[in-house]
């Protein structure tokens, strides 16, 4: 069924009849496809949810391209990102025309899908905003991240299961719900794996959140586990190159301090709660694709 969306995905970039675009889109990577996955899920695979799936999915490939220039990324699942291949413009550019195309395609399937769908991609935008906001600063206010990741990551998730609920007559809360948890505790696990996956297994410089001044869900719990001196140290490397030393310093904190447990822990919370609501509504593989999450190692 995911192949029915590569393929319209594809069909709607050929449409845009432009040899360059062509080219670039078959240069990137895909990735896990995750919301299509849901989506279908939820849906079914008839065209106005194929077509749904390719919209989200070409949306969320602009977003991680403008992201990667935000966040001066040089990597991409493990291979050059377009910024580092093509300069900036031109990832820009890419997303630009990625999503817009995605929003006009986004008029023919319904109002209500549209509306869900696009409010999601105001909401990821002002989520990206206070993500590049918060950086400059060692922000230490755990309810300021989760409102900033639920913005940035969970709002797509949460509307690509909203807007499959709504094509296949469901009700949508408790699916936007699934979408929504799904959504914080994967960008909980991925801020999590920047600290403990080393950089090689990664694809991209180990603590680079940290390095580009994000302080995740680990930095804030481990601040309120530090005294004063170490407090002091630690905001001191906020938002800068670290030595091999320094690295080790903050990992070596984070490991013996539990804070990676505390952060796995509530991402599980989420996970947990998700598969409960799915079970209720006997929707099982709905149920796997958020148990497969939290199987990730970290
Ligand atoms: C990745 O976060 C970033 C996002 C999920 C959202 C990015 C959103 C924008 C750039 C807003 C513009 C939107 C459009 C549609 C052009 P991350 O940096 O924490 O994750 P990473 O480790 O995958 O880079
Ligand atoms: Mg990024």
């Amino acid at each position: 069924m995911l192949n029915a969306v590569e393929r319209k995905i594809e069909q709607f970039i050929t449409e845009l009849d432009d040899k360059e675009v062509i080219s670039l889109y078959a240069k990137l990577p895909h990735g896990k496809r995750l919301r299509a996955k849901l989506i279908l899920k939820i849906a079914g695979s008839s065209l106005a949810v194929v077509k749904t799936a390719a919209i989200v999915e070409m949306i969320h490939a602009a977003s991680l391209l403008h992201d990667d220039v935000i966040d001066d990324a040089y990597t991409r699942r493990s291979q050059p990102s377009l910024n580092a291949l093509y300069g900036n413009k031109t990832a820009i550019m890419l997303g630009d025309i990625l999503y817009s195309k995605g929003f006009l395609e986004l008029n023919n399937i319904s109002i209500e899908v549209a509306k869900m769908v696009s409010n999601a991609v105001v909401q990821l935008s002002l989520g990206e905003l206070k993500d590049v906001s918060l950086s400059k600063k060692f922000n230490t206010d755990k309810e300021i991240y989760l409102k900033m990741i639920y913005q940035k990551t969970a709002s797509l998730m949460e509307a690509s299961a909203g807007a499959a609920a709504l094509l296949a007559d469901k009700e949508t809360q408790s699916y936007m719900r699934y979408g929504k948890n799904l959504g914080m505790a994967f960008q909980m696990i991925d801020d999590l794996l920047d600290i403990t996956v080393d950089a090689k297994t990664l694809g991209k410089p180990a603590l680079h959140d940290f390095v580009e001044g994000k302080t995740t869900l680990p930095y804030i719990y481990l601040y309120e586990t530090m005294n004063e001196r170490d407090k002091h140290t630690l905001k001191s490397l906020h938002g800068k190159i670290l030595s091999e030393s320094e690295s080790l310093w903050i990992k070596k904190a984070m490991h013996s301090s539990g804070v990676l447990q505390k952060s796995y822990a509530e991402a599980k919370v989420l996970i947990e709660e998700a598969i409960v609501l799915m079970n209720k509504k006997g929707e099982k593989s709905l149920s796997s694709i958020a148990m497969a999450m939290i199987e990730r190692e970290f």
